[in-house]
C-alpha cells in the first residue's frame, strides 16, 4: 500500500516543523519529550520535525520509534567531495532522515537559490530515499502584480519535468512569502486557490495524490479550518513548532 494513503485510500494528513535556527540541546530535549508524550493524540497524522544539522544525531535519539519522522532544512544538490559546509542527502540518511526541506523561501531569497537548483537539490535527496519538501511561493510584491499562479509554475517547472515516478515521491509545500512569521496566514480560500493550481498541475503528470502542505503562520487556531480545505493537506510550521502544545494541536486538527 503507498503508505502517504490512509487505509480509506485518502491522502494521509502531514504536518512537519521546520524549526528554522532555533534551539540547544537543553530546549530540542523538552520539545522531543512534549512531541513523543502528545503524539497519540494526532492520530493517523503523519508528523515530523526538521531540524538544525547539528540536532540531526539529537532527534534521531529521541524520535526513534515514536513514530514521529525527522529530517533537515537544507541538503546539497552534490553526492560527496570538496563541498566544503554542505551536507549530503546520504549524511542525512545516515541519520535515519525521511524528509528535507528544499528551496524554502529564506534559502533562495537570502542564499540565492535558484529553481534549478531546488530541483537537483530534491533529486539529490530523492536518490539517497528522502522525501524531499519542495516549498514554493510568491512574495507580496508577485501577489499585488497577480503574478501568483505564475511563479509557482515558474519555481514548480524544474521538478515537475522529472519523471512521474519521481515526482510522486515529492511532498510540495505552498509558502506565501507574505505569510511567513508574520502572523498573517493566507484565508484558507486563498491557500485552496493555490492548492487547487498544483493539484490540477500535478495531476496531468498522472500524480493526482501528491501531498501538498500549506505553510505561513499556521497555528493551533487557524490549523483546522486551513485543512477543511479539499486540497490542503497539513502544514509546514515554523513559530509554532517550537512549543509541543501548539504543535501537537496543529497536528490534533
Ligand atoms: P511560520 O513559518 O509558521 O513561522 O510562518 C513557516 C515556514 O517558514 O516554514
Amino acid at each position: 500500500m503507498d503508505a502517504t494513503l490512509d487505509t480509506a485510500g485518502k491522502r494521509k494528513r502531514l504536518v512537519i516543523g521546520n524549526w528554522k535556527m532555533h534551539g540547544n540541546q537543553a530546549v530540542n530535549a523538552t520539545l522531543l519529550d512534549g512531541l513523543c508524550a502528545g503524539i497519540p493524540a494526532a492520530g493517523s497524522c503523519d508528523v515530523a520535525v526538521c531540524v538544525p544539522f547539528p540536532y540531526l544525531g539529537q532527534a534521531y535519539a529521541k524520535l526513534q520509534g515514536s513514530g514521529i519522522g525527522w529530517g533537515a532544512q537544507d541538503v546539497s544538490r552534490h553526492e560527496q567531495g570538496a563541498f566544503t559546509g554542505e551536507v549530503s542527502a546520504a549524511m542525512l540518511a545516515d541519520f535515519g532522515c525521511g524528509w528535507v526541506l528544499v528551496g524554502h523561501s529564506e534559502r533562495r531569497s537570502m542564499h540565492g537559490e535558484s529553481d534549478e537548483l531546488v530541483a537537483e537539490k530534491a533529486v539529490a535527496a530523492l536518490n539517497a530515499g528522502l522525501t524531499p519538501v519542495v516549498c514554493v511561493g510568491e512574495t507580496l510584491a508577485e501577489q499585488d502584480a497577480g503574478q501568483t499562479a505564475d511563479v509557482i509554475e515558474r519555481q514548480l517547472a524544474p521538478v515537475l519535468a522529472l519523471s512521474a515516478p519521481l515526482v510522486a515521491r515529492l511532498v510540495i509545500a505552498y509558502e506565501p512569502v507574505w505569510a511567513i512569521g508574520t502572523g498573517r496566514s493566507a484565508s484558507p480560500e486563498q491557500a485552496q486557490a493555490v492548492h487547487g493550481l498544483i493539484r490540477s498541475r500535478v495531476a496531468k503528470l498522472g500524480v493526482p495524490d501528491l501531498r501538498i502542505l500549506y505553510g505561513g503562520s499556521v497555528k493551533g487556531s487557524n490549523a483546522a479550518s486551513l485543512f477543511a480545505m479539499p486540497d490542503i493537506d497539513g502544514a509546514l510550521v515554523g513559530g509554532a513548532s517550537l512549543v509541543a502544545e501548539e504543535f501537537l494541536r496543529i497536528a490534533a486538527a
